[in-house]
């Protein structure tokens, strides 16, 4: 390495957790729970199920407070910034479920994503890029969500997101139920949208196929981060085989 590069400051993260604990009720499910996400990257979380990944995505999109612990975005903390604001300053995330309104149509779905005050102005232009990354949903723009497919249904939920502009995606578990197909388009996408400069922090248990796209990764585990690494790193690692590949 040269004295130059030596010398560079190591790039700061997009997003950046540490110690957060929370939980429901008396319960607590996330033990201080530390994350940093660099911009520009793919970064995979992944855990069985009940590990913890829904509700760190939420305290990190604001939807729950942590009890201790701070977040931080761009070098500003976000521990007294509402959910609406953190979509403001470039935060959206893609819910668990999709959390798709059956009776609204795609457009106004995708409407909703633009509500926000720096959003709406660019609207027409969001709406354009939505549909050109979606054709699929250009072409049902005025039927209604719930009539969707599971996979159409997806792609609204990221598209909705996509239409706050934001910086940084939080995804939980959008392959959930899809089709190989469907899911790999997906896979596609969270590549495409890193090369078009956006930062992802996502949930999931495709552990091979996370991986393959992913640059680095968390493993969650009972609310407890147990490993962390290079992408390629967690996938040629024993433990990580043998939990969580089958092999
Ligand atoms: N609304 C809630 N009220 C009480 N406990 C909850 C609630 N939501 C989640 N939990 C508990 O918190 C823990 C973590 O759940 P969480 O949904 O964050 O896990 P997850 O990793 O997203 O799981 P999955 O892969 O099944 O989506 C679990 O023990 C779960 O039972
Ligand atoms: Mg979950």
């Amino acid at each position: 390495m040269s004295a130059v590069a030596e010398n560079l400051p190591a790039q700061s993260p997009l997003l950046e957790a540490r110690d957060l604990v929370a939980g429901y009720g008396a319960i607590e499910v996330l033990h201080g729970v530390s994350l940093s996400v660099l911009p520009g990257s793919i970064t995979v979380l992944l855990g069985s199920n009940g590990a913890g990944k829904t509700s760190l995505m939420r305290t990190l999109a604001g939807l729950m407070a942590p009890w201790r612990g701070s977040i931080r975005f761009d070098g500003e903390s976000l521990d007294r910034l509402a959910a609406h604001e953190r979509v403001g300053r470039g935060i959206a995330l893609v819910p668990e479920g999709r959390m798709i309104f059956p009776h609204l149509t795609v457009e106004e779905t995708l409407r909703v994503g633009a509500y926000g005050a720096w959003a709406r102005p660019h609207f027409a232009e969001s709406l354009a890029r939505a549909y050109a990354l979606f054709p699929r949903l250009a072409e049902r723009r005025r039927q209604s969500a719930g009539a969707l497919s599971g996979g159409e249904q997806q792609m609204l939920a990221i598209a909705r997101a996509l239409m706050a502009r934001p910086r940084l995606i939080l995804l939980d578990e959008p392959t959930l139920g899809l089709a190989p197909k469907m899911a790999r388009f997906v896979f596609d996408l969270a590549r495409e949208l890193r090369s078009a400069g956006l930062t992802l922090l996502l949930a999931e248990q495709d552990v091979r196929m996370s991986l393959a796209i992913a640059d680095q990764g968390y493993v969650l585990e009972n609310g407890r981060i147990v490993m962390a690494g290079a992408a390629g790193d967690l996938a040629a690692d024993p433990r990580i085989r043998t939990s969580y590949l089958g092999l």
